[in-house]
């Protein structure tokens, strides 16, 4: 559709942006139909991805009576939790879950994921690695064979505030590239994590070892946690652009 000259760019940007839409909702509602059942801890992950997974996990809720405690990642997932009336808990409480379901940025083709370009790596990173499962949402747009081939922002890294600057210097001396200091959209100030950190956007230029680079990354002194999940993911549903939803 997008390449008929008569449509005109709005037009195919809203195209694109209803068909992601409803891919998101594909993946998010066959990952919560196949791997939810009856009295699991859930981890919910951030993200726009997600809160599909929360609509359909509601649902099923109500019309399965199924008991199912939540643990959120992002204060933007402990609200979907409340206003969707799920139970909500903590991991002082349940440090052990069954299953938990995140958005990625980008996966590759050995289901290394990007994740961060909401902020919210750090909590999403501890919430999934308490899962027996991890299981990512995402549209077509996040396939990717390499990583960097889709997602043109970087590997988001978590760093305490006053580290933000060697961090980076640390970063691009031994990686390359360059690592950014994420601002908000207003340009006021930094962005400030639910932790109360900052990000770097490490925008690299060529493809590395990944699990390497996450070990390296979280060596320097102000790292939090970096945007790299590796060897975590279990399973990827994209939702596709023909409405049907690919596993990997
Ligand atoms: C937030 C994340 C998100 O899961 C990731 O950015 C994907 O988001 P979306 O579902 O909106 O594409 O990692 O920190």
């Amino acid at each position: 559709l997008c390449g008929v000259q008569l449509v005109s760019e709005n037009r195919c940007y809203s195209h694109t942006a209803e068909m992601a839409e409803e891919a998101k909702k594909l993946a998010a509602y066959a990952a919560v139909d196949n791997h939810i059942q009856n009295n699991q801890v859930v981890g919910v992950g951030s993200g726009s991805t997600i809160v599909y997974a929360v609509d359909r996990l509601a649902e099923r809720v109500r019309q399965e009576k199924l008991k199912i405690v939540c643990i959120p990642t992002s204060f933007q997932a402990r609200q979907l939790i409340l206003q969707h009336g799920l139970s909500l808990s903590d991991l002082d409480r349940h440090p052990d879950l069954d299953v938990a379901i995140d958005g990625a940025d980008e996966v590759d083709d050995s289901l290394t994921l990007i994740k961060g370009g909401g902020g919210c790596l750090t909590q999403e990173k501890i919430v999934a690695g308490c899962a027996k499962h991890f299981i990512v949402i995402a549209d077509y747009r996040k396939d990717s064979k390499a990583l960097g081939q889709q997602w043109k922002k970087g590997v988001p890294v978590e760093v305490v505030p006053m580290a933000y600057v060697p961090v980076s210097r640390a970063i691009t001396r031994r990686f390359g590239g360059e690592a950014v200091l994420r601002m908000a959209i207003s340009k006021a100030g930094p962005v400030v994590t639910d932790n109360s950190n900052f990000i770097l956007d490490w925008k690299f230029e060529h493809a590395q070892n990944w699990k390497e680079v996450n070990t390296a990354i979280k060596m320097i002194p102000g790292v939090v946690e970096t945007g790299l999940f590796v060897g975590m993911a279990e399973k990827v549903y994209f939702g596709m652009e023909d409405g049907s939803v690919k596993v990997r």
